[in-house]
């Protein structure tokens, strides 16, 4: 049975009741608004990533609890290496310092981790960490944690184009074969399918942009942008994000049964 959640209006509380057979299936989240968190409490921006990193802890076992199948983070971007080195620096610390301590408390709630991205370019010791964290989870089938790890939209779609050209190339595939199916199967969320695209994407912080996430796999996506900032979001703000989710009328391009009649 779910808990109620509260949902936090200007100035009043309103009981949130879910519908747990409409929870998304696959979540994607740009968490964003850390280095500003840092800035009001007048803390390096790095205070912020840190903050933020408990709060992937906090989302995770909500929504592993929620019944989600997939909850993608987008942790770092083929982009974010233009950020000061002692930034990235810090960044690429936080996996081994977040499966280091985290990962019983995956396995206990049947978490498996997976990452998606250009993973041969992190450093050594990042990369151990995530593939470390994979092989101890690997037998866990609830919720697959999809951690976005220098990833790009636009990169994972050139490198799908590429695969594809080769195999037309060696004459396995015909040009007139290629479907939107085609095109899925060679980006890096083919493994999730089923969930290989999100039902709901939120974005903390405020900003209402897409950011090179999830390009091709958003085509239908719910887009929920919460102003709360990551090391703010809370279990109740994924909560009131899954409840504007369920609020909204899903056609993909079709009707609503009734404007069939
Ligand atoms: C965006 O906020 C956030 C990031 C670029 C990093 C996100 C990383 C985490 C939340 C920690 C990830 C944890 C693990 C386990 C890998 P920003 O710095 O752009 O914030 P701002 O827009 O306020 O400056």
């Amino acid at each position: 049975m779910f808990e109620k959640f509260f949902k936090t209006n200007a100035n009043q509380q309103e009981e949130v009741d879910l519908d747990e057979n409409k929870i998304p299936t696959h979540i994607a989240i740009i968490m964003d608004g850390n280095g500003r968190w840092a800035q009001k409490r007048h803390l390096p921006r790095v205070a912020g990533h840190k903050q933020g990193m408990e709060t992937v802890k906090e989302i995770t076992k909500a929504a592993s609890k929620l019944g989600v199948k997939v909850l993608t983070l987008y942790a770092f971007s083929t982009e974010n290496w233009k950020r000061p080195a002692a930034e990235v620096n810090f960044l690429m610390d936080l996996p081994s310092k977040f499966f280091d301590t985290f990962v019983p408390e995956l396995v206990e709630n049947n978490v498996k981790v997976n990452v998606m991205g250009y993973v041969d370019q992190l450093p050594p010791k990042t990369r151990q960490a995530v593939f470390d964290a994979i092989e101890d989870t690997k037998e866990c089938d609830g919720m697959i944690l999809n951690f976005a790890l220098n990833y790009g939209g636009q990169a994972e779609i050139v490198s799908a184009m590429q695969a594809i050209a080769e195999k037309v190339k060696a004459g396995a595939l015909q040009p007139e074969d290629i479907d939107e199916q085609t095109i899925s199967q060679h980006l890096m969320t083919n493994t999730l399918a089923p969930y290989a695209n999100p039902e709901l994407l939120i974005r903390t912080s405020g900003e209402e942009r897409i950011s090179n996430f999830l390009l091709w796999q958003i085509a239908y996506s719910e887009l929920v942008f919460t102003d709360v900032l990551w090391p703010d979001y809370a279990p109740a703000n994924l909560a009131e994000d899954i409840y504007q989710f369920q609020k909204r009328n899903r056609r993909f391009g079709g009707l609503n049964k009734e404007e069939e009649k």
